[in-house]
């Protein structure tokens, strides 16, 4: 496995060695865990070579704290990701991949950024299309590999690819869950005991909420959703929704799809998750 801290050392070796092959790229913030891991595979069985790119991207962070305690476990990264079989990770510093200080694009997302994290977290979306374009432009990607885990994002990033013209396959990748369902995040390491042990309920809902498409209205499922969530008291309810699969607008029955999404804030880290039916 290569590993380049310079987009210039990277795009040579990508060049010299791997033209004319399809190039997959995981982007990613690292703290790796199983659900990075069935990108890394995912890409690995549709392209014929893999890059994967640690960055923390601080321009996505709306929260200092947030960023501060976002755990960097570089090492153990790249152990993992040399025993997936990825070929290259790109680590670069904020440097490389702004070309200078960090800066903001301006994409028009037709408000998919505006609801759910956009809302929670202002500016969010702005810092996830102004990295995402930079380390495409950087990896020139043929195939990218997300997971579903963040549904607006894997939206967000189509759409971006649509409004800037480039020919990127795109794919959404199935969530990875622990034994009981929780949604493998990166920031689950900084859940309590007692959190923990709550958390398990999310998917708990969702999966129930699942069940219920067609017997009542998408509004008594919602309101199902909020009086289960409510049951935990660690938790805060930030959004319990079901809205269309293609636009998260809001919908009135079932016909057209529906995805749910549930973002809840715990007193250590705000945690979401998602269904689609
Ligand atoms: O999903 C993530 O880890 C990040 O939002 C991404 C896509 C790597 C951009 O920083």
């Amino acid at each position: 496995m290569q590993i380049f801290t310079h987009k210039k050392d990277l795009q040579e070796y990508l060049r010299k060695w791997f033209s004319g092959n399809t190039i997959g790229f995981v982007p990613t913030m690292g703290a790796l865990h199983a659900g990075h891991l069935s990108l890394i595979e995912q890409s690995k069985k549709k392209c014929g070579v893999t890059v994967c790119s640690i960055f923390v991207n601080p321009t996505q962070f709306n929260d200092p704290a947030d960023l501060a305690k976002y755990s960097r476990p570089i090492e153990n990264d790249i152990q993992l990701l040399e025993q997936a079989g990825c070929d290259i990770v790109y680590n670069p510093d904020t440097n490389d991949v702004y070309d200078g200080e960090p800066s903001i694009i301006q994409i028009d997302l037709g408000g998919l950024d505006k609801v759910f994290e956009g809302a929670q977290r202002p500016g969010h979306f702005d810092g996830v299309v102004s990295v995402v374009k930079k380390l495409f432009e950087a990896v020139k990607p043929t195939d990218v590999f997300f997971g579903q885990k963040d549904y607006q994002q894997t939206l967000v990033v189509r759409k971006m690819i649509r409004q800037e013209d480039m020919s990127i396959k795109f794919y959404t990748c199935p969530t990875t869950r622990e034994a009981d369902g929780l949604a493998m995040s990166s920031r689950n390491a900084r859940l309590t005991i007692e959190e923990r042990a709550q958390a398990t309920n999310i998917y708990k809902v969702l999966k129930q909420a699942a069940l219920k498409q067609g017997l009542y209205t998408p509004t008594q499922v919602e309101e199902y959703m909020h009086t289960e969530l409510k049951k935990n008291s660690l938790m805060q309810i930030e959004y319990a929704s079901i809205v269309d699969p293609t636009d998260l607008k809001p919908i009135i029955d079932w016909q057209h799809g529906a995805v749910i999404l549930v973002a809840v804030k715990m007193p250590s880290t705000r945690l979401i998750d998602n269904v689609v039916l």
